[in-house]
Order: C-alpha cells, then sequence, then structure tokens
C-alpha cells in the first residue's frame, strides 16, 4: 500500500465541510480507488469553535490559512474559502511555493488569476486542479481537457448560474415576476442574500473565461467577457418568447473564428427543442461542439455542497493516482494571447419588445428604424388595446450585426410613441 495522500483543507464552510465529510464517508472507496488512503491532516477556518457536524478532534487547526499552506506537512492544499484575492490567493500562492498541489473550487481567483496560478504551478512541478470551480459537481472541466481532447472544438455555449436559471425556469412555469421569484429563491437559499454576483452575470462570466482557455487554449481574459445579467427580463417577454417558441435563458457563450474570440454572457432565447433548453432549475449544463465528435452536452448541479464537494475530491484523486495533466489543457506557457472579437460583430437575429403609445402610425415609425439600420423583421406580434395607454410591440429580426441593432434601438428609443427604452434580448438558434 502506498502511504497515504496527506491533504488540509483552507475553509470549512458549505463546500469545505462537505468535502471533509466525504472523505471521511467513502474513505474506504477512496483508498482502492486512489491505491493509497487519503487523510485529511490538517484545517483552516475563522471560528475553531462553530460546530460543523465533524469530527476534527485528531486533525491539526491552523487559524491562518496560509501558515497552514507552508507549514502542515500535506501533500495537497484544498483552497475551500472564496474570493478573487486576499486569504485565498495568499494561501494557493504560498502551497505552490513549497511545492504543495493545490486544489480549489474558487472561479473568481481561477478566472482573475488562474495564468500566473498556473504557470507558477507548472515551474513547482504541482498540479492546480479547479474541476469543482465551473459547473460545481459536473465534470465539464475534465471532458473538455481530457474528453475531447482529441477535438477541435469551435463553439461552447452552457448555462453556468443555477440561481438564474432557477429564476427563469420559475418566472417562466408560473408566470411571475423576477422580483417574487428572486425573493423565494433568497429563501430556499438557491440566491444569496446579495444577488449581485449570481443575476448580474458575473459568477457566469467567470465560468466562461476559465472553459475559454481550456476549449481553446488561450490565457484566460475575464475582463473581455461581455457581461449582462437578467434584471430587466420582465414576465412578458417570457411568454412572448414561450409564444414565439423559444425559453429565455442566462447563457455563457464563448466562440472562436478567424476574427478573434467572442465571450459573452447574457439571456438569450433558445428554441425550445434545443439541447441547452432542457437544462431547467438550478442545474446547469454546457454543450460543446467538437469537430469529430459533434455535439456533446454535460448537465448537472452546479452549486451545493454534495455536488461541489464530489468535483473536489475527483481532482484530489487525481493527484492520489498520481495523474497530472497540463492546467488548461496545454501549458501555459503555449496558451495564446487572446485576440478578443468585440461584441459590435455578433451577428445574429434579436427579440425587441418596444412599449409604445397605443396610437396609429407607431409600428410604422419602429419598422422605418430597423429600415434605416437595414435590419429586416422575421415577425412582429401587437398585443391588447389600451385607449391612450402603452402596449407592447414585439420584434424579432432576421440575421444582423449587433452594432446595426444598437443603432435602431437608439433611433426607436427617440421615437415620440416610445415610452420606455426598448427591452432586446438576443436570439441563439444555434
Ligand atoms: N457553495 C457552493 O455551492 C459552491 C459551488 C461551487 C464553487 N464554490 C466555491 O467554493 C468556495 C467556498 O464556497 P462556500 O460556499 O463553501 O463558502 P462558505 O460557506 O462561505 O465557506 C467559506 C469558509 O472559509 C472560511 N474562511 C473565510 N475567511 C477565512 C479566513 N480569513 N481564514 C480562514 N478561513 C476563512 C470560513 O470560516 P468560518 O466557517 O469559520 O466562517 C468558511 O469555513 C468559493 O470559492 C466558492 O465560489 C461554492
Amino acid at each position: 500500500m502506498r502511504p497515504p495522500l496527506k491533504l488540509a483543507v483552507a475553509g470549512l464552510g458549505v463546500v469545505g465541510a462537505e468535502t471533509v465529510r466525504l472523505i471521511a464517508e467513502h474513505a474506504k472507496l477512496l483508498q482502492q480507488r486512489c491505491g493509497r488512503p487519503i487523510e485529511v491532516m490538517a484545517v483552516s477556518a475563522r471560528e475553531r469553535n462553530k460546530d460543523r457536524g465533524l469530527d476534527l478532534g485528531s486533525i491539526h487547526w491552523f487559524d491562518d490559512p496560509v501558515a497552514m499552506a507552508r507549514e502542515a506537512d500535506a501533500e495537497v492544499i484544498c483552497e475551500l474559502i472564496g474570493g478573487s484575492d486576499g486569504i485565498a490567493k495568499d494561501a494557493c500562492e504560498a502551497a505552490i511555493e513549497v511545492g504543495r498541489h493545490v486544489v480549489t473550487a474558487n472561479k473568481a481567483l481561477i478566472a482573475l488569476h488562474g495564468v500566473g496560478l498556473g504557470r507558477a504551478a507548472e515551474a513547482a512541478g504541482v498540479t492546480l486542479a479547479y474541476e469543482a470551480a465551473v459547473a460545481g459537481g459536473v465534470p465539464v472541466v475534465k471532458a473538455l481537457r481530457e474528453g475531447l481532447a482529441a477535438n477541435c472544438v469551435n463553439r461552447l455555449q452552457g448555462i453556468l448560474n443555477g440561481t438564474c436559471n432557477y429564476i427563469l425556469t420559475n418566472m417562466r412555469e408560473t408566470g411571475r415576476d423576477f422580483a417574487e421569484i428572486l425573493a423565494e429563491a433568497q429563501e430556499y437559499g438557491y440566491a444569496e442574500a446579495d444577488p449581485s454576483f449570481d443575476i448580474d452575470g458575473i459568477d457566469a462570466a467567470h465560468k466562461l473565461a476559465i472553459l475559454t482557455s481550456l476549449t481553446f487554449g488561450c490565457e484566460i481574459d475575464f475582463e473581455a467577457v461581455h457581461i449582462e445579467g437578467i434584471r430587466h427580463i420582465d414576465a412578458q417577454d417570457i411568454r412572448f418568447a414561450t409564444e414565439l417558441g423559444y425559453k429565455i435563458k442566462l447563457l455563457g457563450i464563448t466562440e472562436n473564428s478567424e476574427c478573434g474570440v467572442q465571450q459573452r454572457v447574457h439571456p438569450a432565447l433558445v428554441p425550445l427543442d434545443a439541447p441547452i433548453a432542457s437544462v431547467e432549475g438550478v442545474f446547469n449544463g454546457v454543450v460543446a461542439e467538437g469537430n469529430f465528435v459533434g455535439t456533446t452536452m454535460f448537465e448537472g448541479r452546479g452549486a451545493g455542497d454534495g455536488p461541489t464537494a464530489s468535483a473536489v475530491v475527483a481532482d484530489i484523486v487525481d493527484i492520489a493516482r498520481g495523474r497530472q495533466t497540463p492546467t488548461y489543457g496545454v501549458p501555459v506557457e503555449a496558451l495564446s494571447p487572446i485576440k478578443v472579437r468585440p461584441m459590435d460583430e455578433r451577428v445574429g437575429p434579436y427579440y425587441v419588445r418596444v412599449m409604445v403609445s397605443d396610437k396609429p402610425g407607431v409600428f410604422a415609425d419602429i419598422a422605418g428604424a430597423l429600415r434605416d439600420s437595414q435590419i429586416s423583421i422575421e415577425s412582429a406580434v401587437q398585443r391588447g388595446r389600451a385607449e391612450g395607454g402603452v402596449v407592447p410591440v414585439v420584434l424579432t429580426t432576421h440575421e444582423t450585426k449587433e452594432a446595426a441593432m444598437r443603432r435602431a434601438l437608439e433611433l426607436i428609443a427617440a421615437l415620440d410613441s416610445v415610452a420606455e427604452p426598448p427591452c432586446m434580448i438576443r436570439i441563439e438558434n444555434s
């Protein structure tokens, strides 16, 4: 029997505590699968006396995770604290510096500092593993890096935030408003007290930036991700989308072409029969198009204690087995600088809802603004009559460039009969 893999766990919250629990519960199974036991020999968190439902009796306690990363005689440090900077980053850097492998679930850290950390890890001959940072329990990092290693993937799209998907799914199923469902999600623990990271698309963008690097072999460039959240999605948009044969999802899309890499997170109308449309509730899903394998889809729970701990422990198992894979599918030195394709160059159809005064000639004005921007209308719906009031006009367009669409939206917003800025949602048919 090989000697145990000694593990130090920094952070004993939702993910950290469950990781320690999983390792204890599956000790025998993991020993068989790794060819050696996994031994949690040190832990660190803020409050030593908090009841975490764990027996930490024989495990060395550190108040300071950075000191633990340096001093504990561990082969692997698990960083499960969170935050892109500060103590989480310091702990990872310290561990790498003294030659310990690092496993983290921290998407913000990898999205912002993943290249530097990966470079340091490779120079030190240790692993930086982050399966749990993208789509929680769905093994999509491994799938892209290993399972699809033989393919060129030029486009990937995903539902990367369970909170947003829960809200949008519930809005469609119940017809209720965004604010009401968000409050309910907070009550059930599907949304944070401060939900902005999730509903403003930042969490999904962190994950997308990591997936882009893995998929295209380029450096991680979080700043280059175009980000829109779901706050502006109205119950009537969900209803109109359904009538038109679509669902609204918050998508992360990354595409690689001769013009560069375009990364974007925004709500999108997806056809009801598209594979990604079947990903509902708190689930995450990723669809990748490989040139030899064709379409592949990965789906499962993107957050929560069990799914995230499952991914963390999978990375630990790899290390225990002695398996080392280049951090982002290729060594960090081989990652190419990212050539950004601006959002203005996105080409596709659009959904536009305009709230207008209910009087003759309004539709012609809107159609004129689109015509003047060289955009052709695919379908138009005008519902209800409100004498002297405001009614929605909903249009879908044929394929056009984002820059033209933005021009048209400015013209439409400036019309006297238009009551509020138009709501535009991109349509993603592939
Ligand atoms: N929760 C999920 O579903 C999920 C899913 C995927 C990825 N992740 C990622 O996993 C990581 C952890 O998330 P989480 O939900 O488990 O967070 P959490 O429940 O807030 O736990 C954070 C832990 O870090 C400890 N901590 C905070 N500051 C510390 C400090 N200065 N020194 C020592 N310990 C400190 C806390 O200690 P105390 O307990 O003593 O306060 C706590 O145990 C994050 O990067 C997150 O993005 C989470």
